[in-house]
């Protein structure tokens, strides 16, 4: 696992750029795995810049979002479909069938995310995950206590959770209750990860992510089993390293 700790928010931002623009830049076909929440933002902030100035080429790639809130339709502003067009896939030269997020309004969530699985086997499988990580240590949402052989799955939101994610809500009885996510096994067979972490809020569980043992209370804490994580974090994040 290596850890960089990054003296500022543009070394941070330009540090994970610099990861995906080198992957693209080595296999411009390349399978990313994707996040949500308010940490990846400046990542894909940055990615946006470099496609306007032609320094990268998005047209072959193929994505896979983490997640998804069970129930809320793609065109609800909360929604992490809607995240992901408004803030990347509308301002760079994806393909829109080159997109894939687990879609949270079909019925038959178990068949959907059954068929997510297949067709990430089916792309060759993930070539680079970003990964954000909750307050609890979830990745994606597997909330603590998911078996670390778990796939893509329909899973109940804990409590901290729908009270972490009610800030982009106008209530907490508004955060749906269920979301469908990549597993934590799905999520370890990305050939590399890049996880990012900023905030004093997130500290202590940084440092029993990355420090502590390894244990499916801390879903987090997987990651120190794979052979490429890269893990960036700011200072403040970095505080009990
Ligand atoms: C959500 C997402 C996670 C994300 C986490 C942290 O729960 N499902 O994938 O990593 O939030 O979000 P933030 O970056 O806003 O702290």
């Amino acid at each position: 696992m290596k850890i960089i700790i990054s003296e500022s928010r543009e070394e941070f931002n330009g540090t994970a750029a610099d990861i995906v623009r080198r992957q693209i830049h080595d296999k411009p076909d390349s399978v990313l795995g994707l996040a949500t929440g308010s940490t990846p933002l400046g990542l894909y902030n940055l990615l946006v810049c470099m496609g306007i100035k032609g320094d990268l080429d998005f047209s072959r790639i193929k994505t896979f979002n983490l997640d998804e809130y069970k129930g809320l339709s793609r065109d609800h502003p909360q929604s992490y479909y809607h995240y992901m067009y408004e803030n990347l896939f509308s301002k760079i030269n994806i393909r829109d069938e080159n997109v894939n997020i687990l879609n949270g309004e079909k019925a038959d969530s178990y068949r959907e995310c059954a068929e997510y699985e297949k067709r990430i086997k089916a792309s060759g499988g993930i070539d680079l995950q970003v990964l954000g990580i909750g307050h609890n240590g979830h990745i994606g949402f597997n909330e603590p206590g998911t078996p670390f052989d778990s796939i893509t799955d329909l899973i109940d939101l804990t409590d901290r959770t729908i009270e972490a994610n009610s800030r982009f809500f106008d209530s907490p009885h508004q955060v749906p209750r269920q979301a469908l996510s990549m597993g934590i096994k799905t999520i370890m067979q990305a050939r590399n990860i890049i996880l990012l972490i900023t905030g004093g809020a997130k500290a202590r569980i940084a440092a029993k992510a990355l420090r502590g043992s390894i244990t499916p209370d801390v879903p987090a804490s997987v990651l120190q089993l794979h052979p490429f994580v890269t893990v960036i974090l700011d200072k403040e994040s970095a505080a009990y390293l």
